[in-house]
């Protein structure tokens, strides 16, 4: 049985498309834990009606980043959390969390890394640079996550074309959608052991 800690800053719905995926699939996974950074999140509703555990830390309210950090990895190794998926989270991940869950922390980013990713690419920022650099591409990455935002190892990536007339949300439409296939595809080889990870190259087992 696999435990799955969460964390989402948003509405969830990459939370809720990889628990609907992982419970119609009857995956040995549970999840755990649901963690944000944000009091209310939307995802915290969808937590509380299938029972999850919210935990909400403020990395204000601690004294240093390492101090977050070792509460952060005290609750998650309390509930032997195997796997920490990100789902619309918006804080880098402390280095010494990183490093507690070497290579067993995955994150989706709304574009095809490397390109239009790392501090400040999140949401619209994204699809607007997307449509200024003119890419006729784009898409949605599943990355293992290391120390910095979105330069990890790449588990799999979907395309989805730009058209002339698309606007910011037109595109953050269509990656979503994506992003609900990709995202519970990926979760669904982490539970089963198949995520192998060869410096910046990913091998998923068959
Ligand atoms: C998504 O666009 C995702 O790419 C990014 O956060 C956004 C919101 O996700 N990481 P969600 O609807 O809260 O899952």
């Amino acid at each position: 049985m696999k435990h799955i800690a969460v964390f989402a800053s948003g509405q969830g719905s990459n939370f809720r498309s990889i628990y609907q995926h992982v419970t119609e699939t009857k995956l040995a996974a549970e999840f755990s834990l649901l963690v944000s950074d944000r009091k209310h999140p939307g995802a915290a509703d969808f937590a509380y009606e299938q029972g999850i555990p919210f935990l909400y830390l403020n990395h204000k309210a601690f004294s240093s980043t390492e101090e977050y950090a070792e509460r952060l990895i005290k609750e998650l190794q309390k509930l032997q959390v195997d796997w920490i998926i990100l789902a619309g989270y918006l804080k880098l991940i402390p280095a010494d969390v990183v490093k507690a869950f070497r290579h067993r922390i995955m994150n989706i980013h709304p574009a095809l890394l490397p390109s239009f990713g790392g501090p400040g690419m999140y949401g619209h920022h994204v699809h607007e640079a997307v449509i200024a650099s003119g890419v006729k591409i784009t898409g949605a990455t599943v990355h293992i996550v290391d120390e910095e935002y979105d330069t990890g190892p790449i588990v799999i990536q979907q395309t989805a074309p730009v058209s002339f007339e698309d606007t910011p949300e037109t595109i953050a439409q269509r990656v979503l959608k994506i992003e609900h296939e990709i995202y519970p595809q990926a979760v669904a080889w982490a539970i089963q052991d198949k995520i192998k990870v060869h410096g910046r190259r990913v091998e998923i087992l068959t």
